[in-house]
């Protein structure tokens, strides 16, 4: 079922479908990268910008983060995986029930499906949110941890998580569960909002098997250049 090699996945935010395809236009001397299209350019250029970069020969993440009630979450995994995404992802707060529910609605007729990808605690809940917002009394790191191990009891494939927690999520739900790591700068570039980050190179070093990297390639001065510095470093 797995279909895993360590890659480098590009963030694809941008608003519109016009300065998407400028942008994919820059690497048509390159093997097509691995993109992930998130909630902005999915809500505004919707399931044909899929279709459309997916006929260009990218595999695609679509980070839409599903959570819902199992029966809603399993109708929409089924409609998502008749476009023949390579990666999905949901909350794993919604629940096992709902997990087990996404699972089989990504199931192809012949038995294939996308990747199934948790996220666990959103990088933006910090301690204080947890416990005076959300209520939950146990630890960030307890939680998170927890998730994870919900999520691999359910079948999912991984985390999406950051890169300083990939090596404790593979020692807890073993080594084939997938971490998917955004937050990942360049020794020398700008770390923008992202709070807890790593190079591609120590991304590597840590086990991390997808990392996901949006600004530091899409802004650069040569993005074609930013990319393959990223593929380079992390793949050492
Ligand atoms: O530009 P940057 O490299 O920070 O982009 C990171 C991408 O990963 C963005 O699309 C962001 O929404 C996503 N992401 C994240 N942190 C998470 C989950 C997703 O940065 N915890």
């Amino acid at each position: 079922m797995k279909n895993t090699e360590r890659d480098a996945i590009i963030a694809l935010d941008f608003p519109n479908r016009e300065q998407t395809l400028e942008f994919l236009d820059l690497f048509s001397e390159e093997k097509k990268p691995f993109v992930k299209i998130g909630m902005e350019l999915f809500y505004a250029s919707g399931p044909d910008m899929v279709r459309e970069i997916k006929a260009r020969g990218h595999r695609i993440f679509l980070d839409l983060k599903l959570h819902d009630i199992p029966n809603t979450v399993k109708r929409t995994m089924a409609v998502l995986s008749g476009l023949d995404i390579d990666m999905v992802n949901l909350h794993a707060s919604g629940g096992s029930e709902m997990m087990k529910a996404a699972l089989e609605g990504l199931t192809r007729p012949d038995g294939t499906r996308p990747l199934l990808i948790a996220v666990t605690q959103l990088t933006s809940t910090d301690e204080r949110m947890l416990h005076d917002e959300l209520l939950i009394e146990a630890s960030m790191n307890r939680t998170v941890m927890r998730y994870a191990q919900n999520a691999a009891s359910c079948g999912l494939d991984g985390v999406v998580c950051s890169p300083l927690e990939a090596a404790s999520i593979k020692e807890e739900c073993g080594n084939d569960f997938i971490t998917v790591t955004p937050g990942i700068r360049f020794a020398d570039s700008d770390a923008g909002d992202q709070k807890r980050i790593m190079t591609p190179a120590d991304a590597g070093k840590a086990g991390c098997d997808y990392i996901v990297m949006g600004r530091p390639i899409t802004k650069a001065s040569d993005p074609v250049g930013a990319y393959r510095r990223a593929m380079h470093d992390f793949l050492g």
